[in-house]
C-alpha cells in the first residue's frame, strides 16, 4: 500500500459528495493534466460513468497485455484487486498501479487461500500424485486468484490462465504432465476440460474444508483434472432454467455465456466466451439478432446500447452484478488522479517482494502462450 500522506483537500471523503456532473468534470481535467504520465484501465464489467474514462477496454488477458507494454508512470486500474495486483506484477519497478478504492475484491480469488492450497499441494505429494516441483502435476490457476497463488503455481512449473486462453493453457499444461490441478474455479476448469474431451469421472473437486478435499487416495490418483472448490457467486447464479425460459419466449435467441457459469448452463448455450469474445460475437452477428447474454449486467446493458440494431437481454431477469467492481465510482477515480496530479500516489498496488518472482513467471508463460 502506498504511504504516501494525502493533502486534506485530496481526502476521499470530500470526493465522495461530489455530483457525479463535477466528479466528471475533475476526471477530464485531470486526466489531460496526466496526459503521457497516467494509463486508465477499464474492465469490461465497470459502470458506463467509469469506463468512459478507460484509455484502455477490455478481459482480463487484454489488460494484463497492455499493463505489460505501456511505459506509463501511473497505471489507474478500474477493475478488481488481483487484476490490479497482476499488472503490478506485470510492469516496471518504478510504474505504480493504483486501484481507486481497496474494497473492489474477488470473492472467487478469496475461495483459495494459499495456506490452504499448499496443504493440498502437501497431501498430493505425501499420497505419491506429484513431487514438490509439480512434476506430475502441472498447477493452474485462473487470473482471479490472489498474487501468492499465482506465485505457487509458477515455483512448481505452473501457469496462469484466463478465460480466453484456458483451453490453450490447458493443452500447455497436458504437455507437460498428465495431470492439471486448477485453481480456484471449478466451473471454468470443467468447462474446459470437458470441451477438451475429458470426461467427467477423471475430474475430481477439492474441497478445501474437507479431509483430503473429500476425495478418496484412489480417485486422486486416477483424476486427470483436480478442480479447486471455488466459483464465481455473480456467474453461478445462471441456471440451466434460464436457458431454457429464454428459448420459450424468444424462439431463436442465441444464448452466449460465460465459462464461469456452471457447465449445465454452459452445455446448454450456443456460445461461451470471455468478455472480449461475447463481444465479439454480438459486434459480428447481422442485424437484428438477438442475444440472451450470461454474465456481468454492466456489460450486457452495454452490449445492448452499443447495438441497438440487435436484441440484447440478460440471461436472468433478476441481472447478475458484480459488487466489488460496482466498488470503482467516478468519485474514486477523480480523488486517485486529482491526487496523482498533487504528487500523491494513493491506494497504490504493490506485490510483496517474495512471491512477485514467481508469480511473474506464471504470468510470462501465460503470455507467450499461443
Ligand atoms: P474476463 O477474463 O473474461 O475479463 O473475466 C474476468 C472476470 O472476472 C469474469 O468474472
Ligand atoms: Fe470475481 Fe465474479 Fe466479480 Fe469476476 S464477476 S470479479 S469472478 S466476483
Amino acid at each position: 500500500m502506498a504511504t504516501t500522506l494525502t493533502a486534506p483537500s485530496c481526502s476521499l471523503e470530500n470526493y465522495l459528495v461530489l455530483p457525479d456532473h463535477s466528479a466528471d468534470r475533475r476526471i477530464a481535467a485531470a486526466k489531460q493534466q496526466l496526459a503521457g504520465q497516467a494509463v486508465i484501465l477499464g474492465h469490461h464489467y465497470q459502470r458506463d460513468e467509469v469506463i468512459r474514462f478507460a484509455d484502455y477496454r477490455g478481459d482480463s488477458f487484454r489488460l494484463a497485455q497492455v499493463a505489460a507494454e505501456t511505459d506509463a508512470q501511473y497505471i489507474v486500474y478500474c477493475g478488481v484487486h488481483f487484476m490490479a495486483e497482476s499488472a503490478d506484477i506485470l510492469g516496471r519497478e518504478e510504474q505504480h498501479v493504483i486501484l481507486p478504492d481497496l474494497n473492489a475484491g474477488c470473492s472467487m480469488a478469496d475461495m483459495a487461500e494459499i495456506g490452504q492450497v499448499e496443504d493440498c499441494w502437501e497431501q498430493l505429494v505425501k499420497l505419491g500424485i506429484t513431487s514438490d516441483a509439480g512434476d506430475q502435476v502441472t498447477p493452474m490457476t485462473y487470473m482471479n486468484s490472489t498474487a501468492a497463488i499465482k506465485a505457487f503455481c509458477g515455483e512448481r512449473g505452473g501457469v496462469v490462465c484466463t478465460s480466453s486462453n484456458a483451453a490453450a493453457a490447458f493443452k500447455w499444461a497436458f504437455g507437460r504432465t498428465p495431470k492439471i490441478f486448477f485453481l480456484p474455479d471449478q466451473h471454468l476448469g470443467r468447462n474446459t476440460a470437458v470441451r477438451m474431451g475429458i470426461p467427467l469421472t477423471d475430474m475430481v473437486v477439492w474441497d478445501p474444508f474437507q479431509i483430503m478435499g473429500g476425495n478418496s487416495p484412489d480417485r486422486l490418483r486416477k483424476a486427470r483434472v483436480i478442480l479447486w472448490k471455488g466459483h464465481c457467486s455473480v456467474h453461478q447464479r445462471f441456471l440451466p432454467e434460464h436457458v431454457d425460459n429464454v428459448r420459450a419466449k424468444y424462439p431463436g435467441i442465441q444464448v452466449i455465456v460465460h465459462p464461469e457459469c456452471r457447465m449445465e448452463v454452459c452445455d446448454k448455450a450456443d456460445f461461451i466466451g470471455s468478455t472480449d469474445q461475447l463481444i465479439k460475437r454480438v459486434a459480428a452477428a447481422p442485424v437484428g439478432t438477438s442475444f440472451a447474454v450470461g454474465t456481468e449486467i454492466h456489460l450486457v446493458n452495454r452490449l445492448g446500447k452499443e447495438h441497438p440494431d440487435k436484441v440484447v437481454i440478460t440471461l436472468d431477469d433478476s441481472g447478475c452484478l458484480c459488487t466489488t467492481m460496482f466498488r470503482i465510482s467516478p468519485q474514486h477515480l477523480a480523488w486517485a488522479l486529482e491526487n496523482l496530479v498533487e504528487g500523491n500516489v494513493v491506494n497504490e498496488i504493490k506485490v510483496d517482494p517474495k512471491v512477485h518472482h514467481w508469480a511473474r513467471v506464471a504470468l510470462d508463460r501465460m503470455l507467450e502462450i499461443r
